[in-house]
């Protein structure tokens, strides 16, 4: 059976609708960037690595999304991804998509709900 590791990433009502939250790998104790993002009340997540180069996707921290808060944007070379599935919609990995994480949301607070297979394990259990 696989194991799964919750890991708690922030209250629900610090992420704010239409804002993405990022979470460094040393905050999660992972080996890698990941980051949120609320819209029209779902919350969805992936790895902060964009499809094209490997490279971190924010130019700022905590800003994943486009000034119209459509989309997700790539800082390096604007590539633009859809919020609810990560595909790449616009740029230069059109057809690519995100890598998403499994979230999980418990007692008004968001956990990263992931499996002891992804990448390395992490270095705390949180439940
Ligand atoms: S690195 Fe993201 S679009 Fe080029």
């Amino acid at each position: 059976m696989e194991t799964i590791y919750n890991i708690e990433l922030c209250d629900l009502n610090e992420l704010e609708e239409n804002t993405a939250l990022g979470f460094a790998a040393d905050v999660t104790k992972t080996d890698v960037d990941i980051f949120i993002v609320k819209k029209n009340n779902f919350v969805y997540g992936y790895i902060n690595s964009c499809p094209h180069t490997g490279a971190p996707l924010e130019w700022m921290p905590n800003q994943f999304l486009s000034l119209d808060t459509k989309s997700i944007q790539c800082s390096l070379h604007g590539a633009r991804f859809s919020i609810s599935e990560g595909k790449c919609l616009y740029g230069p990995c059109n057809g690519q998509s995100l890598t998403t994480v499994r979230l999980l949301i418990k007692d008004n607070k968001i956990y990263w709900e992931k499996k002891a297979s992804e990448n390395s394990e992490p270095l705390t259990e949180t439940t």
